[in-house]
């Protein structure tokens, strides 16, 4: 293999350290969330009109970054509820956090939530973990050694055609207002799959479609932490990831289609209508 140019990180395993530490932060935050799940009394407070933040959003927020702090002081966190890192931040180290991704769920006491968390080197995700508490289920992957649930190796479905297909989806919180085209192309794969489901985790949804339990996923409008972990899940469990319109996924815009490599092309044709037709 050729010498990697000069300033880029030479390919290779990341460091176990790194995933051990993923593992660590989520369990930990599991631990957290399920302290306060399902319980009275919990803080609740709003972003915008139905965008929610909880008290354990934050509280498991700051563990985690008291821990990186503690164990990896040059590394750089961006995660949903305190932000971060500092513009022009030269860390070759981002922790990618999400405390709770499906707080909407967690809030209503429906057990469909996770913590996920990603860790990007020299902007490359290379490692990932989420975790749901309520099922005790783990998922990791390391960048070139496959993505796993609690330890079994993880793959992707084999379905070829949409009509066979379990697809899942998600709505951005600016729905109410903006979703019309977000709400079109739902029924239009609701024609064209066997069913689509709308769970509120897209880290999970993700997770899903590595573990063969979903065909593909779409959503647009994400953020980083939605996805940073379950995007490096599916494609280390043989699984294709791109933007809506085909384009290179980029974690920071975080448009994604997500599906095994039969099925992504045609769910990609599904959106290209939909966008021709408007
Ligand atoms: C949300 C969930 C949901 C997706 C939303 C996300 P949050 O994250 O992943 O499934 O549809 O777009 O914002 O707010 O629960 O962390
Ligand atoms: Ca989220
Ligand atoms: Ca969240």
């Amino acid at each position: 293999m050729p010498d990697p140019p000069a300033g880029e990180a030479a390919p290779g395993p990341p460091d176990p350290l790194f995933l051990a530490t993923a593992i660590e932060a989520v369990l930990e935050a599991g631990r957290i969330q399920l302290a306060s799940f399902g319980k009275d009394g919990l803080r609740i407070d709003k972003k915008g009109a139905i965008d929610l933040v909880t008290e354990v959003d934050v509280a498991v927020e700051r563990r985690f970054r008291a821990f990186i702090a503690e164990r990896f002081p040059g590394h750089a966190i961006l995660a949903e509820e305190l932000g971060g890192p500092e513009p022009g931040s030269s860390a070759r180290h981002c922790w990618i956090y999400d405390p709770i991704d499906g707080t909407t769920n967690f809030a209503h006491g429906l057990p469909i939530f996770c913590a996920s968390l990603a860790l990007e080197i020299d902007g490359v995700l290379s490692v990932g973990a989420i975790y749901d508490p309520t099922r005790e289920e783990l998922f990791t992957a390391e960048r070139g050694g496959g993505a796993y649930l609690n330890g079994r190796r993880l793959a992707v479905t084999h379905a070829d055609v949409l009509i066979d297909a379990l697809l899942c989806t998600g709505f951005h919180y600016d729905v109410h207002h903006s979703g019309e085209a977000v709400l079109e192309l739902f029924g239009a794969f609701v024609r064209r799959a066997r069913a689509v489901r709308r769970l509120g985790s897209a880290a999970l949804d993700l997770a899903y479609v590595a573990a063969g339990r979903l065909d593909g996923f779409w959503e647009d409008l994400l953020k980083p932490w939605d996805v940073a972990a379950g995007a490096l899940m599916v494609q280390e469990a043989g699984g294709v990831i791109s933007a809506l319109d085909g384009q290179a996924f980029d974690v920071r815009k975080a448009r994604i289609v997500a599906a095994n490599p039969a099925l992504h092309p045609q769910l990609l044709e599904v959106i290209r209508e939909h966008r021709a037709r408007r």
